[in-house]
């Protein structure tokens, strides 16, 4: 462990810290551009140049390796004057765009400037100009604020793994370019506008709506996926001016997907404001009071056996505990969150959980993925696989259809049988994996859609137990969801209770007529046809395929407008907060819930939100720690039976459109045309 002196001040670090490494665990701040402690050195920008005593000039702190004995100063005239020059030399060719850039406010650039700027030019010669670059829906470009740090490159090579974006010319013809005038097809795409330190990219959707310090800051969580990725949502007035990622290290670390950062917008549009109900044939606007009339009413004139509630992907666990509490009062025992038919064991929690968590892939040295394509149904699960192969001592093999991976992934086939054949030893990859040390599975929660799914469950558990893939100290059975309510929806158990009917049965049963009343909170991932005879409730906040069926709709509210508990794929508890109310006659899901109740006669235990909580702790004392991980005890799951020939197929067609608030989302819509289909406007290319 090399000793140093920083600034006079000793210190021991671990052998491979850089110097910058060494201030920073000093508390010693040095100014940085190219620098950034998730992405390769790439020494470039000269930023962070200090004093190393005895040597003849500065040095590149981040590039530079602490040894014993140095003696640093990164305040001294020498470093002082060093970091001035290499911004005089920055500045040379910078535009003065900050009144009219999007950075401005919360520029690298701009603030080291107000440090070491000097308040005039020497340079008098005119300032080079670099076209602008299309880079898709996403991410605008003004490239002559382009400093050249690379960090955008780096970040699209390493941590997204496509290589698309890289550096043409040298000196002072260097451009960073997509090479050919090309979308960036990357999911994590958005993180280099975070990442770059000046306005040379910034966000497209965003460009030129607020300044930074306008925007109310509210941090929170996502849910378009099951990741649970930290966010803060930045709000002007009443509309979502941007969303960004927030650092958790088990989490998103500090990327966020494309979809969770830009379909925001869809939160604007499609909206259900008000409450509706069908006359006529036509959804007439209504009153709240007369709305929850015809609800109560036609409930209970019902036999409590003919209806059936199905929770969406969207939904937080106050609301479905508030519809499971209705249910039960009814004496109703068809309730579902798993609206797309899954077979999820609800009774034994390491079952559905992806136990390994997302920071336990790190310690992982093999992964078997099963029927899921992780860079679409959760790229940052996908990033944190890619990080570990990136390191070297990772071997990963897919059985599925072969996809466009971002690391080397064996493909061994397409067909479920060869997990048997795996099982049994007969498939030479039985040796790989009994040469691992920490296996892992992956397996996608569609693969529980599928009428074998239990049988395929069964064989994966047996897969575990005789390879060591679970053991009293490593846990490597994990799966995939997609949806953020799924979790939490079977850790209260909205599920069928004794006798009840899951989401297969129930949708037979409206087409059959032995469910006559449908409730559907936000539920819309349902064929249209399933929802043509029984009577729709539908309450959410989007005009989706619930809403569109629906006699009667009760106007919710979306993730941004409430506090609500969503449990991610890991088992860990976490909380939406506020950021802006639900828009005109909208409210909050668990109030309209809880005064539905009142309609129908009966009162419920709870009339806060910390009482519904209370009575979410009751139901399952995880609810009780948020952003922890409780380990799920091994246990038997799946059922013995049949695998079939059918391959596996992915769910997701398009990783932009997946759910109700991204599909009414416009910036999502150019991306499906733009990235997916690739037919580029090439007219707003550069400024769209
Ligand atoms: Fe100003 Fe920063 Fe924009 Fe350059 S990148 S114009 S310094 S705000
Ligand atoms: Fe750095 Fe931004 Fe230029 Fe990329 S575009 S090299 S991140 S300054
Ligand atoms: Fe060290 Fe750029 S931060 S050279």
């Amino acid at each position: 462990m090399p000793k140093l002196k920083i600034n006079d001040q000793d210190i021991e670090v671990p052998a491979g810290f850089t110097v910058l490494q060494a201030c920073q665990e000093a508390g010693v701040e040095v100014p940085v551009f190219c620098y950034h402690d998730r992405l390769k050195i790439a020494g470039n920008c000269r930023m962070c140049l200090v004093e190393l005593k005895k040597a003849p000039k500065p040095i590149a702190s981040c590039a530079f390796q602490a040894t014993d004995g140095m003696e640093i100063l990164t305040n001294s005239p020498m470093a002082q004057k060093a970091r001035k020059g290499t911004l005089e030399f920055l500045l040379i060719n910078h535009p003065l765009d900050c009144p009219i850039c999007d950075q401005g406010g919360e520029c690298d650039l701009q603030d080291e400037t107000m440090v070491y700027g000097f308040d005039r030019g020497r340079f008098a010669e005119n300032k080079r100009a670099v076209k602008e670059k299309y880079m898709g829906p996403l991410v605008k470009t003004e490239m002559t604020r382009c400093i050249h740090c690379t960090r955008c490159v780096r970040f699209i090579t390493d941590v997204a793994g496509v290589e698309e974006l890289g550096a043409t010319g040298r000196g002072e013809g260097m451009e960073i370019t997509t090479y050919v005038e090309k979308a960036l097809t990357s999911e994590l795409s958005g993180n280099i506008i975070d990442l770059c330190p000046v306005g040379a990219l910034t966000s497209k959707p965003y460009a030129f709506k607020a300044r930074s310090w306008e925007l109310s800051k509210t941090e929170s969580i996502d849910v378009l996926d099951a990741v649970g990725s930290n966010i803060r949502v930045d709000t002007f007035g009443q509309e979502v001016m941007r969303i960004l990622p927030r650092l958790h290290e088990d989490v998103n670390e500090e990327w966020l997907g494309d979809k969770s950062r830009f379909a925001y917008d869809g939160l604007l549009n499609q909206r259900l404001d008000q409450p509706y109900v069908r006359k006529d044939g036509k959804l007439t606007p209504a009153s709240w009071e007369e709305a929850l009339a015809v609800v109560a009413q036609k409930i209970k004139t019902t036999n409590p056996k003919k209806i059936a509630a199905l929770a969406g992907d969207l939904t937080d666990v106050e609301s479905m505990i508030v519809l499971k509490d209705i249910f039960e009062h009814l004496g109703t025992p068809h309730l579902d969150c798993r609206q797309d038919g899954s077979t999820f064991d609800f009774k034994h929690r390491t079952s559905y959980l992806f136990n390994t968590s997302f920071a336990g892939i790190e310690s992982a040295d093999l992964c078997l993925i099963i029927g899921t394509n992780p860079r679409w149904e959760a790229p940052l699960v996908n990033a944190r696989l890619r990080k570990r192969a990136l390191q070297g001592g990772f071997k990963l093999a897919n059985i599925g259809a072969p996809q466009e991976w971002t690391m080397t992934v064996e493909e061994l086939g397409e067909h479920p049988g060869l997990i048997k054949d795996v099982l049994s030893g007969k498939h030479p990859f039985a040796q790989t994996l009994k040469a691992a040390k920490n296996p892992m599975i992956i397996l996608g929660a569609a693969v529980l859609t599928r009428e074998d799914g239990q049988s395929i469950l069964k064989t994966v558990h047996a897969l575990c137990e005789q390879f060591g893939i679970t053991r009293s100290d490593w846990n490597g059975f994990n799966i995939l969801h997609r949806a953020a309510s799924r979790v939490g929806g079977l850790d209260i158990r909205f599920v069928p209770g004794p006798n009840g009917m899951g989401t297969t049965d129930i949708l037979a049963g409206c087409a059959d007529g032995s469910i006559e009343v449908l409730y559907l909170l936000g539920a819309d991932e349902l064929s249209p046809e399933s929802l043509e005879k029984p009577f729709v409730i539908y309450q959410g906040h989007h005009g989706d395929v619930g809403a569109h069926a629906a006699d009667v709709i009760l106007p919710g509210a979306a993730y941004t407008e409430k506090s609500g508990t969503y449990v991610n794929m890991e088992g860990r508890v976490q909380r939406t907060a506020q950021a802006l109310f639900p828009p005109n006659l909208a409210r909050e899901d668990w109030k309209i819930l809880r005064a539905l109740a009142d309609q129908l006669g009966f009162e419920l235990p709870y009339m806060t939100l910390d009482q519904v909580r209370q009575r979410m702790v009751e139901k399952n004392n995880l609810f009780f720690a948020q952003d922890t991980l409780t380990p799920a005890p091994w246990s038997a799951f799946g059922v013995e039976g049949k695998v079939s020939d059918t391959p596996f197929t992915y769910p997701v067609t398009n990783y932009y459109m997946t759910d109700p608030i991204s599909r009414a989302s416009a910036t999502m819509a150019k991306c499906t045309r733009d990235i997916l289909y690739g037919e580029p406007q090439m007219k707003e290319a550069a400024h769209g």
